[in-house]
């Protein structure tokens, strides 16, 4: 029999989680003992994996032991206290929370760009990047590899499922209400967000930028490994349901034409472009991001006010390729090193 691993997905009933699980199934990873764990108020429900039902357990009065991988996704703080004591029993932590994305001795990975980071982690911790720079750098490696990037100008619409289930329930509730010319007051995001957009995500700091753009920043260098790179980031969230996209404007070191960033991209592990130059003939979260795999890149222009520039439309799941699909494909890759 081939060898299975125990997997214990923690936030296992939020978006990312249930995703998680889907992931998980579709690409029939060699599970054995399977652990959904959620806060106390989750804990006793039933979730389905296949002909299976699974009962979710109370994270806080769970025993880590046996567990071989542990997918983290319910926030930072759950990961702070929690991931430490599943390495300590044993299991690899790939943790979607931002608690450990910026630790020297924690590797950031995203499959397609530096898998061999993977067998780097002395915590028994690998990070899994956020969604926005996800997509931007499965897109934005090959180019790097090719031409060296100088500078990144990006400014992303992020769809509200990056807020959770509860992001996704304001939009519905609110665009329902108003639609009935009735009001529902914002909770979850600071303003309204049904029929509008917000031109902030997570945090503010002190530099006047939010983490959420700072992560853009933080996060490239550290995936692409080159501290160089400046970037020049503008994060807002929008009125979607499921999807990110993202306007990326590059300077390169040595000038890279369309035709050949576009040749780049095609063969591009990851990317699929979608650049017909015809209405309807590009990606949109609606027509190919949303519940599919790759990271679609269109409207591969050259930039006409500088002799080095690149713009590119990327487009991708934020909760598949985003977060769910890449931390099941690290779970991958710490299999193939066991077997
Ligand atoms: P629960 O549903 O029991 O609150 P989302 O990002 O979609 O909001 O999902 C967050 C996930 O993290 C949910 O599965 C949620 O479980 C879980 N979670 C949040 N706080 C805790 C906690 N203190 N302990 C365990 N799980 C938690």
């Amino acid at each position: 029999m081939s060898k299975t691993y125990n997997v214990a997905i923690v936030g296992a009933t939020g978006a990312v989680g249930e995703a998680m699980l889907s992931v998980l199934a579709e690409r029939q990873f060699p599970i054995g003992k399977l652990h959904l764990l959620a806060s106390a108020r989750s804990a006793g429900g039933k979730i389905d994996y296949g002909a299976r039902k699974i009962v979710v357990e109370d994270l806080a009065s769970f025993d880590p032991a046996g567990v071989d991988i542990a997918l983290f996704s319910a926030g930072g703080d759950v990961s702070k206290e929690y991931a430490p004591k599943f390495a300590a029993a044993g299991a690899v932590v790939i943790d979607n929370s931002s608690a450990f994305r910026y630790d020297d001795d924690v590797p950031l990975v995203v499959s397609e760009v530096n898998p061999d980071q993977v067998g780097n982690r002395p915590r028994g911790i690998i990070a899994n990047p956020n969604c926005s720079t996800m997509q931007m750098v499965v897109a934005l490696a090959p180019i790097h590899r090719a031409v060296g990037i100088e500078r990144i100008n990006v400014a992303t619409y992020q769809s509200v499922s990056g807020a959770g289930r509860s992001g996704m329930e304001e939009l519905g509730r609110q665009s329902a209400a108003m639609l009935g010319f009735q009001t529902y007051e914002p909770s979850k995001f600071a303003v309204q967000i049904a029929f509008n957009l917000i031109p902030h995500i997570d945090d503010f700091l002190d530099n006047g930028y939010t983490r959420e753009e700072m992560k853009l920043v933080w996060e490239t260098r550290k995936i692409l490994g080159d501290d160089s790179i400046q970037v020049n980031p503008t994060a807002v969230r929008v009125p979607v349901f499921y999807g990110h996209a993202e306007a990326v404007h590059l300077e390169t070191r040595t000038k890279i034409s369309a035709a050949d960033a576009r040749a780049l991209l095609e063969s591009a592990p990851g990317v699929e472009v979608v650049d017909d130059r015809a209405p309807g003939g590009y990606p949109t979260p609606v027509t190919h991001a949303a519940g599919t795999d790759p990271v679609y890149v269109g409207r591969i222009r050259e930039d006409l006010s500088h002799p080095r520039g690149l713009n590119l439309w990327i487009v991708s799941d934020n909760i598949r390729k985003g977060a769910a699909l890449n931390a099941v494909q690290l779970a991958e890759l710490v299999v193939k090193e066991r077997s």
